[in-house]
């Protein structure tokens, strides 16, 4: 079961929180920060992007699960409901769309995938509720932040009929309330597949994108600001828009949920309602884009000397693909819907990539007192990933292994207590 559950409705799953209890994790990491982003030290370079992060309570989780990036869903300067439910479907992509053939429609699937090859459609158009719930809960999202964490706050105007200096005013309002409220870091969203064309597609229209980031720039002054860009096939279009906001940016969020049509099985629009024969498409079917647009991204940033950082998301389900974003030049690997099906993304991550440093100690440390557990769980059983080896020792309270979801109980009993499930390719 996911964390978020797509059989309930957006609103449902912001009134009950999480399906993952933060008392139910074993475990929190406790990171060394050491990645510089806009002068605050990072424990490690993974992050959730605006999307998964309904309040508080989902930050804390995440936060927990040790992603140190942590976008908050993107609000608005007023209330606005969501779509009506269904908000997420599966849908079937035996495998990336390729950007070479983007197919004009997605069929929705019935069946689950392994979290590695799972593909979505989101359709939510960015609900909001009013500023005077969501700055207060900023406020407790920002306290619930361990060391070497980060709060980046996702905002965006109210478009209303043809007036795009009040719909200006209103992203510069928006940005100015999330500062107010503490933001560390403000990204604006230039690219909701699920809102009007005004609201969801700026990062179409270099110059007023421009104008956006220079009015918010005036009112932000020294926070870093981002925008939040959708997938651009043409390289020239890529240009203009970074051209048009090079002096006020300090990083690039990309890529946001493919609009394409999806489809019933019938052939049918799946969504129920009027605009939505399109929506958003997220996971694995978005991998091979999200690559061929960071890589361009990249090249474009390095020919033309541009200084901001680059945020890559789209499709990371493995901890093999926060690396290869990495690889490619990001300066930092954002997971949804990965993170959506399974929470502990980032722990295997750090198992498999920062946990084994040789040098000059354990990079994180699994620390289960953090979090309280009972008491018979003290000093000799706080774990450390042991260099070089692939295995986790677990303590004897623990029943179920926080990975792969395997009991325990079922390891033969020879001790010590190791769970190999890692080492599964479908765990
Ligand atoms: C359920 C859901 C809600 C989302 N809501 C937002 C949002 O409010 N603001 C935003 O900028 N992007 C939003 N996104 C897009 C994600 O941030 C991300 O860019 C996209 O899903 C691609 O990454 P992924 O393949 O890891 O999911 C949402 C995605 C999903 C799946």
């Amino acid at each position: 079961m996911a964390v978020y559950n797509i059989r309930c409705s957006y609103e449902e799953n912001l009134a009950k929180g999480p399906n993952l209890a933060l008392e139910d994790l074993p475990f929190t990491l406790v990171g060394q920060p050491r990645y510089e982003f806009w002068g605050k030290k990072l424990n490690s370079r993974l992050g959730i992007p605006a999307g998964l992060l309904l309040d508080s309570r989902w930050v804390r989780l995440y936060a927990r699960l040790g992603f140190d990036i942590l976008a908050y869903k993107t609000v608005r300067t007023r209330p606005q409901p969501s779509l009506p439910h269904p908000n997420c479907l599966l849908v079937a992509a035996a495998l990336p769309c390729s950007p070479k053939a983007i197919p004009e429609s997605l069929t929705v699937s019935q069946r689950y995938r392994p979290v590695t090859e799972i593909s979505m459609t989101n359709s939510l158009g960015m609900p909001s509720q009013t500023p005077e719930v969501w700055q207060p809960d900023l406020v407790r999202s920002k306290e619930s932040l361990l060391p070497g964490q980060m709060l980046i706050v996702s905002v965006v105007g109210t478009a209303e009929d043809n007036q795009p200096a009040r719909f200006i005013q209103d992203f510069v309002r928006a940005a100015a309330l999330a500062a107010e409220a503490g933001a560390e870091v403000i990204e604006l969203n230039f690219s909701c597949p699920n809102a009007p064309v005004a609201e969801g597609q700026i990062y179409e229209a270099p110059e007023f994108a421009g104008q956006i980031t220079k009015a918010v720039r005036q009112q932000v002054k020294e926070l870093p600001l981002l925008i939040k860009i959708g997938y651009l096939a043409e390289d020239h279009r890529l240009a203009r828009l970074l051209a048009a906001v090079r002096d006020d940016i300090n990083g690039i969020v990309a890529i946001n949920s493919l609009k394409l049509t999806v489809l019933d099985q019938q052939g049918r629009q799946a969504l129920p309602g009027a605009g939505r024969s399109q929506s958003g498409v997220s996971g694995y079917a978005l991998k091979e884009l999200a690559r061929d647009f960071i890589r361009r991204l990249v090249e474009l940033k390095q020919k033309e000397r541009y200084d901001f950082k680059i945020l890559a998301a789209g499709g990371i389900l493995t901890p093999g693909d926060f690396e290869d974003f990495l690889n490619l030049g990001a300066e930092a690997a954002l997971t949804c819907t990965g993170a959506m099906w399974d929470p502990y993304l980032a722990l295997r991550y750090h198992l498999e990539y920062s946990l084994p440093s040789p040098d000059p100690g354990p990079l994180m440390t699994l620390d289960f007192r953090e979090i309280g557990l009972p008491s018979q769980i003290d000093e000799d059983i706080k774990i450390e990933h042991r260099r070089g080896d692939n295995e986790i020792l677990y303590p004897p309270t623990m029943k179920i292994c926080p990975i792969c979801g395997e009991p325990l109980d079922q390891i033969p009993p020879a001790a010590p207590r190791y769970c190999r499930c890692r080492l599964m390719p479908d765990c």
